[in-house]
C-alpha cells in the first residue's frame, strides 16, 4: 500500500485549504514559539505541499526544507516564493525543496532544529516509520511537531461524512481498503512518542471560525475534493454521491443551505529528541 500524493489537488488545494486572513501568520507564530526556533534555526517540513505552513516562515527568513511526493505541488510553493523575492528584494530567502518519500529522507542524521507534519501522516501506511526518519534526521534535543486543524465541535460537516461513509460501506466498498492502512489519530501517534521517550504534550493554540452549508459539505465530497473518496472506485462514487445527496436532503431539510458556524483550532503534538 503507497502513500497518497496530493498531484491530483494541485489546482484547488490553497483555495479549499486556505486559512481565513490571518490565521496562517498566527500559526506561523505557534510553531515558533511550540519549537522555541531562533534565527539560526534549520526546519524541515514532510508533506510540505504548497506550503500553506511553510510559506509565512519562509518569508520569516527561517532556514527551511521540504520533501513532498507531489512535484506539482511544490511547484506552487516555489512559484509563491519567487513572487515574494521579486516583491520583497531585499528578503534573505532560505528553501530547498525535494521530491520524495518521507518513509526515506535523503537528509543525514542529526541536520535539523525542527522537523514538522502537518496532515499528511493520516496518508502514509507507514507513518510510524516517517515519524522515524523525522527523529532520525533531527538534532539531538529538536523538536519534532506534528500539527493538524482540528474541528472543535461536530456538525453538520461531520454528520454528512458520516453519512458517506456509511453509503460506501452499504454499496460494498471496505474503507478499510481506502489506501490509508487506518487513519494515524492523535492518540496513536502520541502513544508512539511516548514508548520511544520523546515526552510528547499537546499544545492548543489558534482559533478560528469557518462557515460552511450542508450542501458544501455534500459538494465537498462530490467534487472529490477531499482525498479520502479519491481511492473509491468511480461507478461506486457516483452511486455514492446521488445517494449521498438525496439522503442529505432529506436529514437536513431547510437546514440544507443554512450556514453553520464552525471553530477550528490549530493542535500542535511536541515531541523533544533525547540529548
Ligand atoms: C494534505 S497535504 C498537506 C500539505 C501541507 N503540510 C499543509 O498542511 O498544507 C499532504 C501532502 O503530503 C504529501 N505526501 C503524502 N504522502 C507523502 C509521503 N509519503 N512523503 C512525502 N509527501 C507525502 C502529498 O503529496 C501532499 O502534498
Amino acid at each position: 500500500m503507497s502513500s497518497i500524493s496530493f498531484d491530483r489537488a494541485v489546482d484547488y488545494y490553497d483555495a479549499t485549504r486556505g486559512y481565513p486572513p490571518g490565521v496562517a501568520e498566527q500559526v506561523a507564530d505557534a510553531i515558533v514559539a511550540a519549537a522555541g526556533a531562533t534565527p539560526e534555526s534549520r526546519f524541515l517540513e514532510l508533506g510540505i505541499g504548497t506550503g500553506r505552513i511553510a510559506f509565512p516562515l519562509i518569508a520569516r527568513g527561517y532556514d527551511y526544507s521540504g520533501i513532498d511526493l507531489s512535484e506539482p505541488m511544490m511547484a506552487q510553493l516555489r512559484a509563491k516564493v519567487v513572487d515574494y523575492a521579486k516583491a520583497h528584494p531585499q528578503a534573505s530567502l532560505r528553501l530547498d525543496l525535494r521530491q520524495g518519500d518521507s518513509t526515506r529522507l535523503p537528509y543525514a542524521d542529526n541536520s535539523f532544529d525542527v522537523v514538522l507534519t502537518v496532515h499528511v501522516l493520516h496518508l502514509i501506511p507507514n507513518w510510524q516509520q516517517a515519524i522515524q526518519e523525522a527523529v532520525r534526521v533531527l538534532k539531538p534535543g529538536g523538536i519534532y511537531l506534528n500539527g493538524a486543524d482540528d474541528a472543535m465541535q461536530t456538525g453538520g460537516h461531520y454528520t454528512v461524512q458520516k453519512m458517506w461513509f456509511a453509503i460506501i460501506q452499504r454499496l460494498g466498498y471496505d474503507t478499510g481498503q481506502m489506501g490509508m492502512g487506518g487513519f494515524a489519530t492523535g492518540d496513536a501517534i502520541f502513544h508512539f512518542l511516548q514508548e520511544r521517550g520523546l515526552r510528547p504534550e499537546l499544545l492548543r493554540t489558534v482559533i478560528w471560525q469557518i462557515s460552511e452549508t450542508p450542501r458544501q459539505a455534500v459538494e465537498y465530497i462530490a467534487k472529490r475534493l477531499w482525498s479520502r473518496t479519491w481511492v473509491v472506485p468511480d461507478e461506486i462514487f457516483a452511486e455514492s454521491v446521488t445517494l449521498l445527496r438525496a439522503e442529505a436532503v432529506e436529514r437536513f431539510g431547510d437546514a440544507f443551505d443554512t450556514p453553520e458556524q464552525r471553530t477550528m483550532q490549530f493542535v500542535l503534538q511536541r515531541a523533544v529528541k533525547g540529548t
